[in-house]
């Protein structure tokens, strides 16, 4: 641990389109695009190297473009070009409280971002700037969990910071059974035993093979980034 208390010198966040919904139904929340800036802001003056992979949910899912009869691949790359969107909103929101910040696109789009290469990547953490990694993998069928974890591996991330609205994995779901218990730890194999939804497949066995610590834990209490980065028991962490 450094002297500002940080346990990770580099983590990577995940943070779903939804976490930018606040009460809204569409779009992104101004007031939680603030508040989630602020507590970036704050690990960043920490020393944390933080990048950042976005979801888009709140704009568009490939799932939900598939209902709608669109063809799934094509309704991916519509999923990514959401999270590009947030990715943009972000930075600017980041910009505007100091913070230097860059955004990485794996699809190439390069009037608007730079394009994601990994050793420029991690030049800009090594500049100190924070990283926002837009459009996924840049492949259709791959998730954002998937994306995470990819370049949390790729960018050498001590830990995959999952934010969600949930406080943690829980043994059963704790809205249908308020008495579940909610796990401080659990290895990769018990998750699979249980049958416990942390990330999709692909993403949860790319962790698992590479040893990647993963944090479950609530992106609408504030303050929970800081508290994750300074090593503090919040939601669940999966290890082997
Ligand atoms: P070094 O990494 O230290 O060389 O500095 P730098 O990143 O500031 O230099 P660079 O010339 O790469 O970037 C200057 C500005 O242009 C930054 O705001 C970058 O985000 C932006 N930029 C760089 N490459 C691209 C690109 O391909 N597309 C877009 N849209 N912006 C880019």
């Amino acid at each position: 641990m450094s002297d500002s208390g940080i346990q990770y010198k580099r983590i990577l966040l995940k943070l779903s389109g939804e976490a930018l919904l606040g009460k809204k139904e569409f779009g992104i929340d101004q007031q939680v695009l603030h508040s989630i800036a602020e507590e970036l802001r704050e690990i960043h003056s920490l020393g944390v190297e933080v990048a950042i992979v976005i979801g888009g949910g709140n704009i568009f899912r490939g799932v939900a473009g598939e209902r709608l009869g669109i063809n799934r691949a094509r309704a991916d790359y519509m999923g990514m070009l959401a999270t590009l969107i947030n990715a943009l909103a972000l930075q600017d929101t980041l910009e505007k409280k100091g913070v230097p910040v860059r955004t990485m696109s794996a699809l190439e789009i390069i009037e608007i971002a730079e394009t994601y290469v990994r050793e420029k990547a991690l030049r800009h953490l090594e500049k100190g700037r924070m990283l926002i990694l837009a459009c996924g993998t840049g492949n259709p069928f791959f998730t954002t969990d998937t994306a995470s974890t990819l370049r949390a591996l790729e960018l050498q991330a001590e830990i995959l910071m999952k934010a969600t609205k949930v406080d943690g994995i829980y043994e059963r779901d704790p809205i249908q059974d308020p008495t579940a218990k909610k796990f401080e730890e659990i290895t990769y194999d018990e998750v699979l035993q249980r049958n416990l939804k942390v990330m999709d497949a692909t993403a949860f066995s790319l962790a698992k093979d590479n040893g990647l610590p993963i944090l479950i834990f609530n992106i609408l209490n504030y303050g929970n980034i800081k508290k994750a980065v300074l090593g503090e028991k919040i939601g669940t962490i999966v290890r082997l």
